[in-house]
């Protein structure tokens, strides 16, 4: 009783904190990923459709430098076949070799080249840098609540894009709702429809923004499934050896309390 009451205490205080921190910071919007909660996981095909997303759109302006290409094939990652992710890496990256001093198709053992433009960020890191959530003053409680959010903002920033742009400095910038301030350099990256997968799944614009927002989540954090079995593990540990500490105890308490056993 008293611990929902602290609950919803809570939850309401995060939510008119949200509305009042709403200032400065962007609208982010929810998205139930499958990796949130404390049995998530990664979705193998939305991994992989994310992979696709992120080659033939995002890495003409971004790099992943440090993911290791040969991860791709990790089980609980996208999970691609071996030979396929060494064909994948050759037809897609080049990388320069410093014995060569020249650049060459890039191996499964080299990481994802870095940046091509020069002014956009790594996006290995991305999902990891940034929170969708804040507040309320600070305090950080609807994070608490929500998670930090890190994938809902890169799903809100591709989301958000209001079609107005205006010109400063010689820079143009596109009003985008999720992006702190409103005025990104980014043009729309996606608009929909820009990517056909395989495997027929749907490529609207939020669909495709919420596979590269799951797969940039799990470059920030492919451990994430082992973090939270290990997790469950130490829980389920402890909760044997306080039965047990429980038990020891009246046990040893028993002749004292004049009671038999
Ligand atoms: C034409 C080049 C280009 C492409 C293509 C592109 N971006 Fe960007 N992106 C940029 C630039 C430039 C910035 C820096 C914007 C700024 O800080 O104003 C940026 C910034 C970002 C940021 C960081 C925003 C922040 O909070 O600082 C994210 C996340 C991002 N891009 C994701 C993506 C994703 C995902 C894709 C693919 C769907 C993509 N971008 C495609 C150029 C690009």
């Amino acid at each position: 009783m008293i611990k929902s009451l602290i609950l919803a205490a809570g939850l309401a205080l995060g939510f008119t904190g949200g509305a009042f921190a709403a200032g400065g910071e962007g609208k982010i919007k929810d998205v139930d990923f499958s990796f949130e909660g404390p049995f998530g996981a990664f979705d193998q095909n939305q991994l992989q459709r994310g992979l696709q997303v992120y080659t033939e759109i995002c890495s003409a302006c971004h790099g992943l430098r440090y993911v290791p290409i040969r991860t791709l094939s990790d089980e609980g990652g996208p999970h691609l076949p071996e030979d396929q992710v060494r064909a994948y890496a050759g037809e897609f990256f080049e990388v320069f070799d410093e014995e060569l001093d020249d650049f060459r198709p890039a191996k499964e053992a080299d990481n994802f080249p870095g940046s091509s433009l020069e002014n956009a960020p790594d996006l290995s890191l991305m999902a990891k840098a940034r929170a969708g959530y804040h507040g309320p003053y600070g305090l950080g409680i609807n994070q608490f609540f929500k998670g930090m959010g890190g994938p809902e903002y890169i799903y809100s920033l591709l989301t958000s894009y209001t079609g107005e742009e205006k010109e400063e400095a010689g820079v143009t910038l596109y009003e985008n709702l999720a992006f702190p301030g409103g005025w990104i350099s980014m043009a729309p990256p996606l608009y929909g429809e820009d990517v056909e997968f395989a495997d027929g799944h749907g490529n609207d614009l939020s669909h495709i923004s919420q596979d590269v927002a799951a797969f940039l989540t799990w470059t920030a954090e492919p451990k994430l499934m082992a973090r939270k079995q290990a997790g469950f593990v130490g829980v389920l540990i402890l909760t044997i050896l306080s039965v047990l500490l429980y038990l020891v105890n009246k046990r040893l308490w028993a002749p004292i309390k004049g009671k038999e056993h």
